[in-house]
């Protein structure tokens, strides 16, 4: 059975992609043979696996990816079941649309603000454009650092509301352990209970969009 296919991308910088890319991909490997590209020239996704201890590897491949991204997802597709694409923070070159233009869904991760979600509109067209040669394709917005006690503003209902994508219904709250997991190159699903509540709302969106 072919791969599905997953592009995490937000041309706003510092919204979650790779922290959420490498949480999903590590939530989804307990499910099937799982792939992280890293096609954000960046290379944070592969860095954060570089960081895991030789005892304790990331548990999923960071493959490192910029050119030849079409082809190359065509093999993983048969190699994988699921692959997650860490897209780089920009709409100027072509590794986005490309990588949209592949994926089943596209996961947009949106800081708990308008002016954020301002910043993600340019998406929208994007995403439109990738229709055209991917009908099939779903994207959605995820909030990301939501604070764990304080619901959405009415302001940015109201935005996300304006904006022509739909959000998924889970979200990530802000948690130091993001950040703490990732230091250590593992995943809010290695770190035993430190992690529960973080692992928790990664498997629930990932029985959102599996
Ligand atoms: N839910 C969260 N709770 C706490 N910290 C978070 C959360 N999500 C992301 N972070 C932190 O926010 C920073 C930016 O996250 P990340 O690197 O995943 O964003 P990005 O969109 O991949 O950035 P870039 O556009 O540079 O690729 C990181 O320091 C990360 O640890
Ligand atoms: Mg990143």
């Amino acid at each position: 059975m072919a791969a599905k296919v997953f592009a995490i991308s937000n041309q706003k910088g510092g919204t979650g992609k790779t922290t959420l890319t490498m949480n999903f991909a590590a939530g989804l490997c307990q499910r099937g043979r799982t792939l992280v590209v890293d096609a954000d020239p960046q290379g944070s996704a592969a860095q954060w696996a570089g960081l895991a201890p030789d005892e304790s590897p990331f548990p999923v491949s960071v493959i490192t990816m910029a050119g030849n991204l079409a082809r190359e997802l065509n093999r993983f597709r048969e190699d994988y079941q699921y692959v997650v694409i860490d897209c780089p923070p920009t709409l100027d070159s072509e590794i986005t649309p490309l990588a949209m233009s592949a994926s089943d869904t596209v996961l947009i991760p949106v800081l708990p603000s308008p002016v954020d979600l301002w910043a993600s509109m340019k998406l929208a067209q994007t995403i439109e454009q990738a229709k055209l040669t991917n009908p099939a394709m779903q994207a959605y917005l995820v909030i990301n650092q939501l604070e764990p006690r304080s619901a959405l503003s009415r302001a940015m209902q109201q935005a996300l509301a304006e904006f022509d994508l739909p959000s998924l219904q889970n979200w990530l709250c802000r948690r130091a352990i993001y950040r703490t997991s990732a230091i250590e190159g593992n995943s809010v699903f290695g770190i035993g209970k430190r992690g529960a509540a973080a692992a928790q709302e990664i498997e629930s969106i990932i029985e959102e969009v599996i």
